[in-house]
């Protein structure tokens, strides 16, 4: 288990800088782990406030995984944290980040005008070798790559998961351009990192977000109806089927207004799929401000 941590991981991947576009949530865990496995990483975001507070959480959670790999060799551990650190570095300037990138990952806001104007900044500096990604829930790869017009080729999805320190899948995305050799290492990246990648065309929520969001929604609608409470739900779908998280936990987890706002956009693009409709029970708590854990109150109180 301890090799999948080396620092010599990426010595004979094509992509050993990495520049990570946004430190919010999903860029930080991206950053670090791609830090703790041997890569050059520069992490982007508005200001220096936030990537203040996305090295901390990456310090701590580096802390925590070398915990439990080195419980018995803390020396080692701490060697871990700080050869990790060293490879991460941070920079408010996405273009001059940009530059020497052999990967550039965005992990902004889901806002396709927003993913646009970044990209197509990006797509003049950048290296002509360097891959394009975006880790987008929700929206087309194809769309967002319309802003960088000379990488069609090198341009494709990289899905992670939250929390991606923990979650082992990364989804690799395919447009009908992305070349055989950008899909190859990309996939290749995502070992190097340990995870394991799947593939999935580009489609809507691609594999895990095209079956989970449908499925958030219908446990919404079931109690919608009345048919059982969402406690009931969650300790049926845990001991039922073993997941480790019922589905009104996950939606506290995850967000319900990043659930809406996803469901809002594919039964806006894709009117007659019924499993696309928004839920008006996660709607009114959204409104009410109660967006699960982040705001102490969803469908539990966290308070
Ligand atoms: N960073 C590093 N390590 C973390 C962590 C984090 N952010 N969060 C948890 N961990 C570690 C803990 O340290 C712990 O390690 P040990 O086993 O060594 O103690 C381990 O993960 C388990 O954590 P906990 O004991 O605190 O809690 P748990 O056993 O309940 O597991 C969980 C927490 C991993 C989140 C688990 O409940 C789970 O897998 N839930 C489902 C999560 C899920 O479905 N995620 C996908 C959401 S959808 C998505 O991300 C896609 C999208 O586009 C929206
Ligand atoms: P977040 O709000 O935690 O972080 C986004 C960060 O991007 C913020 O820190 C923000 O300041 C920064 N940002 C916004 N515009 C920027 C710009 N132009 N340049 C640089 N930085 C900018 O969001 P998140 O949850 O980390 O999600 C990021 C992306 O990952 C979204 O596309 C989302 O759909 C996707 N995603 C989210 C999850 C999840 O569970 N939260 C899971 C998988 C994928």
């Amino acid at each position: 288990a301890r090799r999948s941590f080396s620092t010599s991981m990426a010595s004979s991947a094509v992509i050993k800088n990495v520049t990570i576009i946004g430190g919010g949530l999903m860029g930080s865990g991206i950053a670090q782990v791609a830090a703790q496995t041997g890569h050059k990483v520069t992490l982007v975001d508005l200001d220096e406030s936030v990537l203040s507070k996305a090295k901390n959480s990456i310090t701590a959670n580096l802390g925590r995984v070398a915990k439990k790999k080195f419980k018995d060799a803390p020396a080692e551990g701490e060697k871990f944290v700080a050869g990790a650190l060293a490879n991460l570095s941070t920079n408010t300037d996405a273009c001059e980040a940009a530059r020497s990138a052999d990967l550039v990952l965005e992990a902004i806001v889901e806002d396709l005008k927003v993913k646009h104007k970044l990209f197509s900044s990006l797509d003049p500096v950048a290296p002509a070798h360097a891959i394009f990604a975006s880790n987008t829930s929700s929206l087309s790869i194809e769309d967002i790559s319309q802003a960088a017009p000379s990488r069609k080729e090198n341009f494709g999805g990289l899905h992670f998961f939250n929390p991606v320190p923990v979650m082992k899948l990364l989804e690799v995305i395919r447009t009908p351009f992305t070349s055989d050799e950008t899909y190859q290492a990309m996939m290749a990246w995502g070992m190097t990192l340990g995870k394991v990648a799947i593939t999935c065309r580009d489609t809507p929520g691609f594999v895990v977000n095209r079956l989970l969001v449908p499925y958030l929604a219908e446990a919404a609608r079931l109690v919608e109806r009345g048919d059982a409470t969402a406690r009931d739900v969650d300790i049926a779908m845990k001991l039922g089927t073993g997941y480790p998280m019922g589905p009104f936990e996950l939606l506290d987890y995850v967000g319900l207004d990043t659930n809406k706002f996803v469901l809002d956009g594919w039964s806006k693009k894709y009117p007659d799929e019924p499993l696309f409709k928004p839920v008006p029970l996660v709607n009114e708590k959204v409104a009410q401000g109660k967006l699960g854990i982040k705001s102490g109150e969803g469908f539990y109180n966290y308070k």
